[in-house]
């Protein structure tokens, strides 16, 4: 299993950081049989899985479930797992003792936090005792609300200043990585030449140290909106919906199933049963 070291080392050698995010068992296993070199437990797993319109009614139990079974299907996979919306910005103690019921619970490597600014203390607190953190700037969908909608941040100057400082803010606070999301790619190139731990980023252009994407996006598996940033890799949505298709068909029709999925009685249990 890589570590967060081998990420710096990655970075080092510009040698790109792939994630994917991931919210059971089997996705958790293609990741880690493709060789993903970290797995996020997203809270995206409330839109995309759980059919929330946001990501704000996950909760730590929510987070917990998935990320438990995302441990079983990648032992060997650097896994992430989102702190969700309200359980990072009270007290840094109960920060802490949320997060470290997340840990045990789950066996992840990290979890990850969105902001800066209130978040920091969180960032540090986390930090000194033991568990990596990665931080989240740029586009955070936890204050979607405050910040207007899913739009593009960091696009003016003074924007792009105040993000590349919130990004050394993490680092200083000792998050080991930061994700990127929907920020102009430029600001990507500043923030991944100022930064000693990688960006990893996601609709923030090809100068991040790493990408990330959304497991349903990528493979096209859902109904939900798909943001423009995102390539599909896969049809899984396409495919799901034909299969389902022609089981009804089949069903109807009586074709299914068929011989070779039957079990067959001996002749002598049938003698008896009929007399
Ligand atoms: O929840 C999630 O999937 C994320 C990624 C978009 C970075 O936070
Ligand atoms: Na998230």
């Amino acid at each position: 299993m890589k570590t967060t070291s081998d990420f710096l080392k990655m970075k080092g050698a510009g040698e790109k950081i792939v994630m994917l995010t991931a919210y059971d068992y089997p996705a958790a296993r293609f990741a880690e049989e493709a060789d993903v070199d970290m797995i996020l437990v997203g809270d995206s797993l409330g839109m995309v899985v759980l059919g929330y319109n946001s990501t704000m009614p996950v909760t730590v139990a929510d987070m917990v479930h998935h990320a438990k079974a995302v441990r079983r299907g990648a032992k060997d996979t650097f896994v992430v797992v989102d702190m969700p919306f309200g359980s990072y910005h009270g007290d840094v103690n109960e920060t802490l003792k949320t997060a470290v019921f997340m840990m045990q619970e789950t066996g992840a490597d990290a979890l990850k936090l969105e902001g800066a600014d209130e978040v920091i203390p969180a960032i540090r607190k986390l930090t000194s005792a033991g568990i990596p953190v990665v931080a989240h700037l740029g586009l955070l969908p936890q204050s979607a609300g405050v910040l207007g909608g899913y739009k593009v941040q960091g696009k003016t100057a003074e924007q792009a200043t105040k993000l590349l400082e919130d990004a050394k803010k993490c680092q200083e606070a000792g998050a080991c990585a930061v994700v990127v999301e929907c920020i102009p790619h430029q600001l990507t190139e500043l923030l991944a030449a100022n930064l000693i731990i990688p960006t990893i980023g996601i609709g923030a252009g090809v100068e991040a140290d790493g990408q990330v994407l959304v497991y349903h996006d990528m493979l096209g598996y859902g109904s939900h909106h798909v943001p423009k940033f995102v390539e599909r890799f896969g049809d899984m949505g396409n495919e799901a919906s034909r299969g389902i298709a022609d089981y009804v068909t089949a069903v109807k029709a009586g074709t299914f199933p068929a011989p070779k999925h039957f079990f067959t009685m001996k002749e002598e249990a049938l003698d008896q049963l009929y007399g």
